[in-house]
């Protein structure tokens, strides 16, 4: 992506990259724009401290998390923003989401309720809310980010849905801005071993973002592990993992479970592993992950820890991804 930097300087003031929601990269107008500010951000946290006082982001949680609970709260708090947070598995009510719905069973507020309340409290609400891995229909509706949306009556941002995590795409997309030594990158995605099914949402945004900032993709996997057509249009399939990584520069590790046989783990083949054999196939490339990782099965404790590793930059580049979403969302309240 090339940044013209003084049509850019001006577009706090401007408003021009207005976003009324944040749930995956079609909601942003200008991909440029965001991780320019995205990048203004990183050099310079504390430049908005007010913007976002006497506003609460509400953070909802209905999965575990460590770097996107903590990147959004630094970054509100950079913003002069307050937080609330809330683990709905353990502290909030059991959710029905369904229309009509005669709630005699375990669960005890709909949505409809739920939602428009949090919208009282927050004027910005986050949600996290990964898929089940057994209903492919109900996960790719996104059936509990949706709700919120249709009914908190604020704009709401994924803190990974069940086939989207934007906010990790969005730090992936800054980091490789800054350590790209040519303009079109070579990003190869490798799917990797991993003991439990996951989901597909970090490889099907991945996908999305990458292609939208302009960069040769190309993915590889396993048999039966293709991601939905919809995520991949604009990116290559290789299925040979070695063939994909000759010319990488970036090398972007994930498990995710089938989407063909959904939720299945049909490998667990060690070869796909990531090993400085494999990097060795590379223009040099760096390896990237989204973290958490499991070591030594979707990569070797050699790559991780080599210079070429970006993984901890990558997460601390959750804190200015995030806050410059939350920027562009303030700036419409
Ligand atoms: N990468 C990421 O989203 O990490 P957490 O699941 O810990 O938030």
């Amino acid at each position: 992506m090339d940044f013209p930097s003084d049509f850019f300087a001006d577009h706090f003031h401007l408003g021009i990259f207005f976003m009324k929601q944040f749930l995956s990269v079609n909601d942003v107008p200008y991909l440029q724009g965001l991780v320019h500010l995205a990048k203004e951000v990183r050099e310079f946290p504390h430049k908005y401290p007010t913007l976002g006082s006497g506003k609460c982001l509400g953070l909802i949680f209905m999965n575990s998390s460590l770097r996107t609970r903590m990147s959004t709260q630094r970054a509100a708090m950079n913003l002069g923003m307050s937080t609330m947070v809330l683990n709905m598995q353990q502290d909030g009510w059991q959710l029905e989401f369904g229309d009509g719905a005669i709630m005699n069973g375990d669960k005890a507020e709909h949505i409809r309720e739920a939602a428009a309340v949090m919208g009282q409290y927050c004027e910005i609400i986050g949600v996290r809310a990964f898929s089940g891995l057994k209903d492919r229909d109900a996960d790719y509706a996104e059936t509990v980010i949706q709700g919120f949306a249709q009914y908190t009556n604020r704009p709401v941002v994924s803190l990974e849905s069940a086939t989207r995590h934007p906010l990790q795409s969005l730090a992936d997309v800054l980091t490789i801005e800054n350590r790209k030594q040519v303009a079109k990158p070579k990003v190869v995605l490798t799917w990797a071993p991993h003991p439990r099914a996951l989901p597909q949402a970090v490889p099907n945004s991945f996908v999305e973002w990458t292609v939208r900032a302009g960069y040769e993709v190309v993915i590889t996997h396993p048999e039966g592990y293709e991601l939905p057509d919809t995520f991949t249009a604009g990116a290559t399939l290789e299925p040979n993992q070695n063939k994909a990584l000759e010319g990488a520069h970036f090398v972007y590790a994930k498990n995710w479970s089938s989407y063909l046989h959904y939720g299945q783990t049909l490998s667990q083949d060690p070869a796909w592993t990531v090993s400085a054999e494999k990097m060795a196939l590379t223009d040099q490339a760096y390896f990237m992950h989204c973290l958490p990782v499991r070591r030594n099965v979707i990569v070797t404790d050699e790559v991780i820890d080599s210079p070429q590793s970006l993984v901890i930059e990558q997460a601390g580049n959750r804190v200015p991804a995030a806050q410059a979403v939350l920027i562009e969302l303030l700036k419409g309240l």
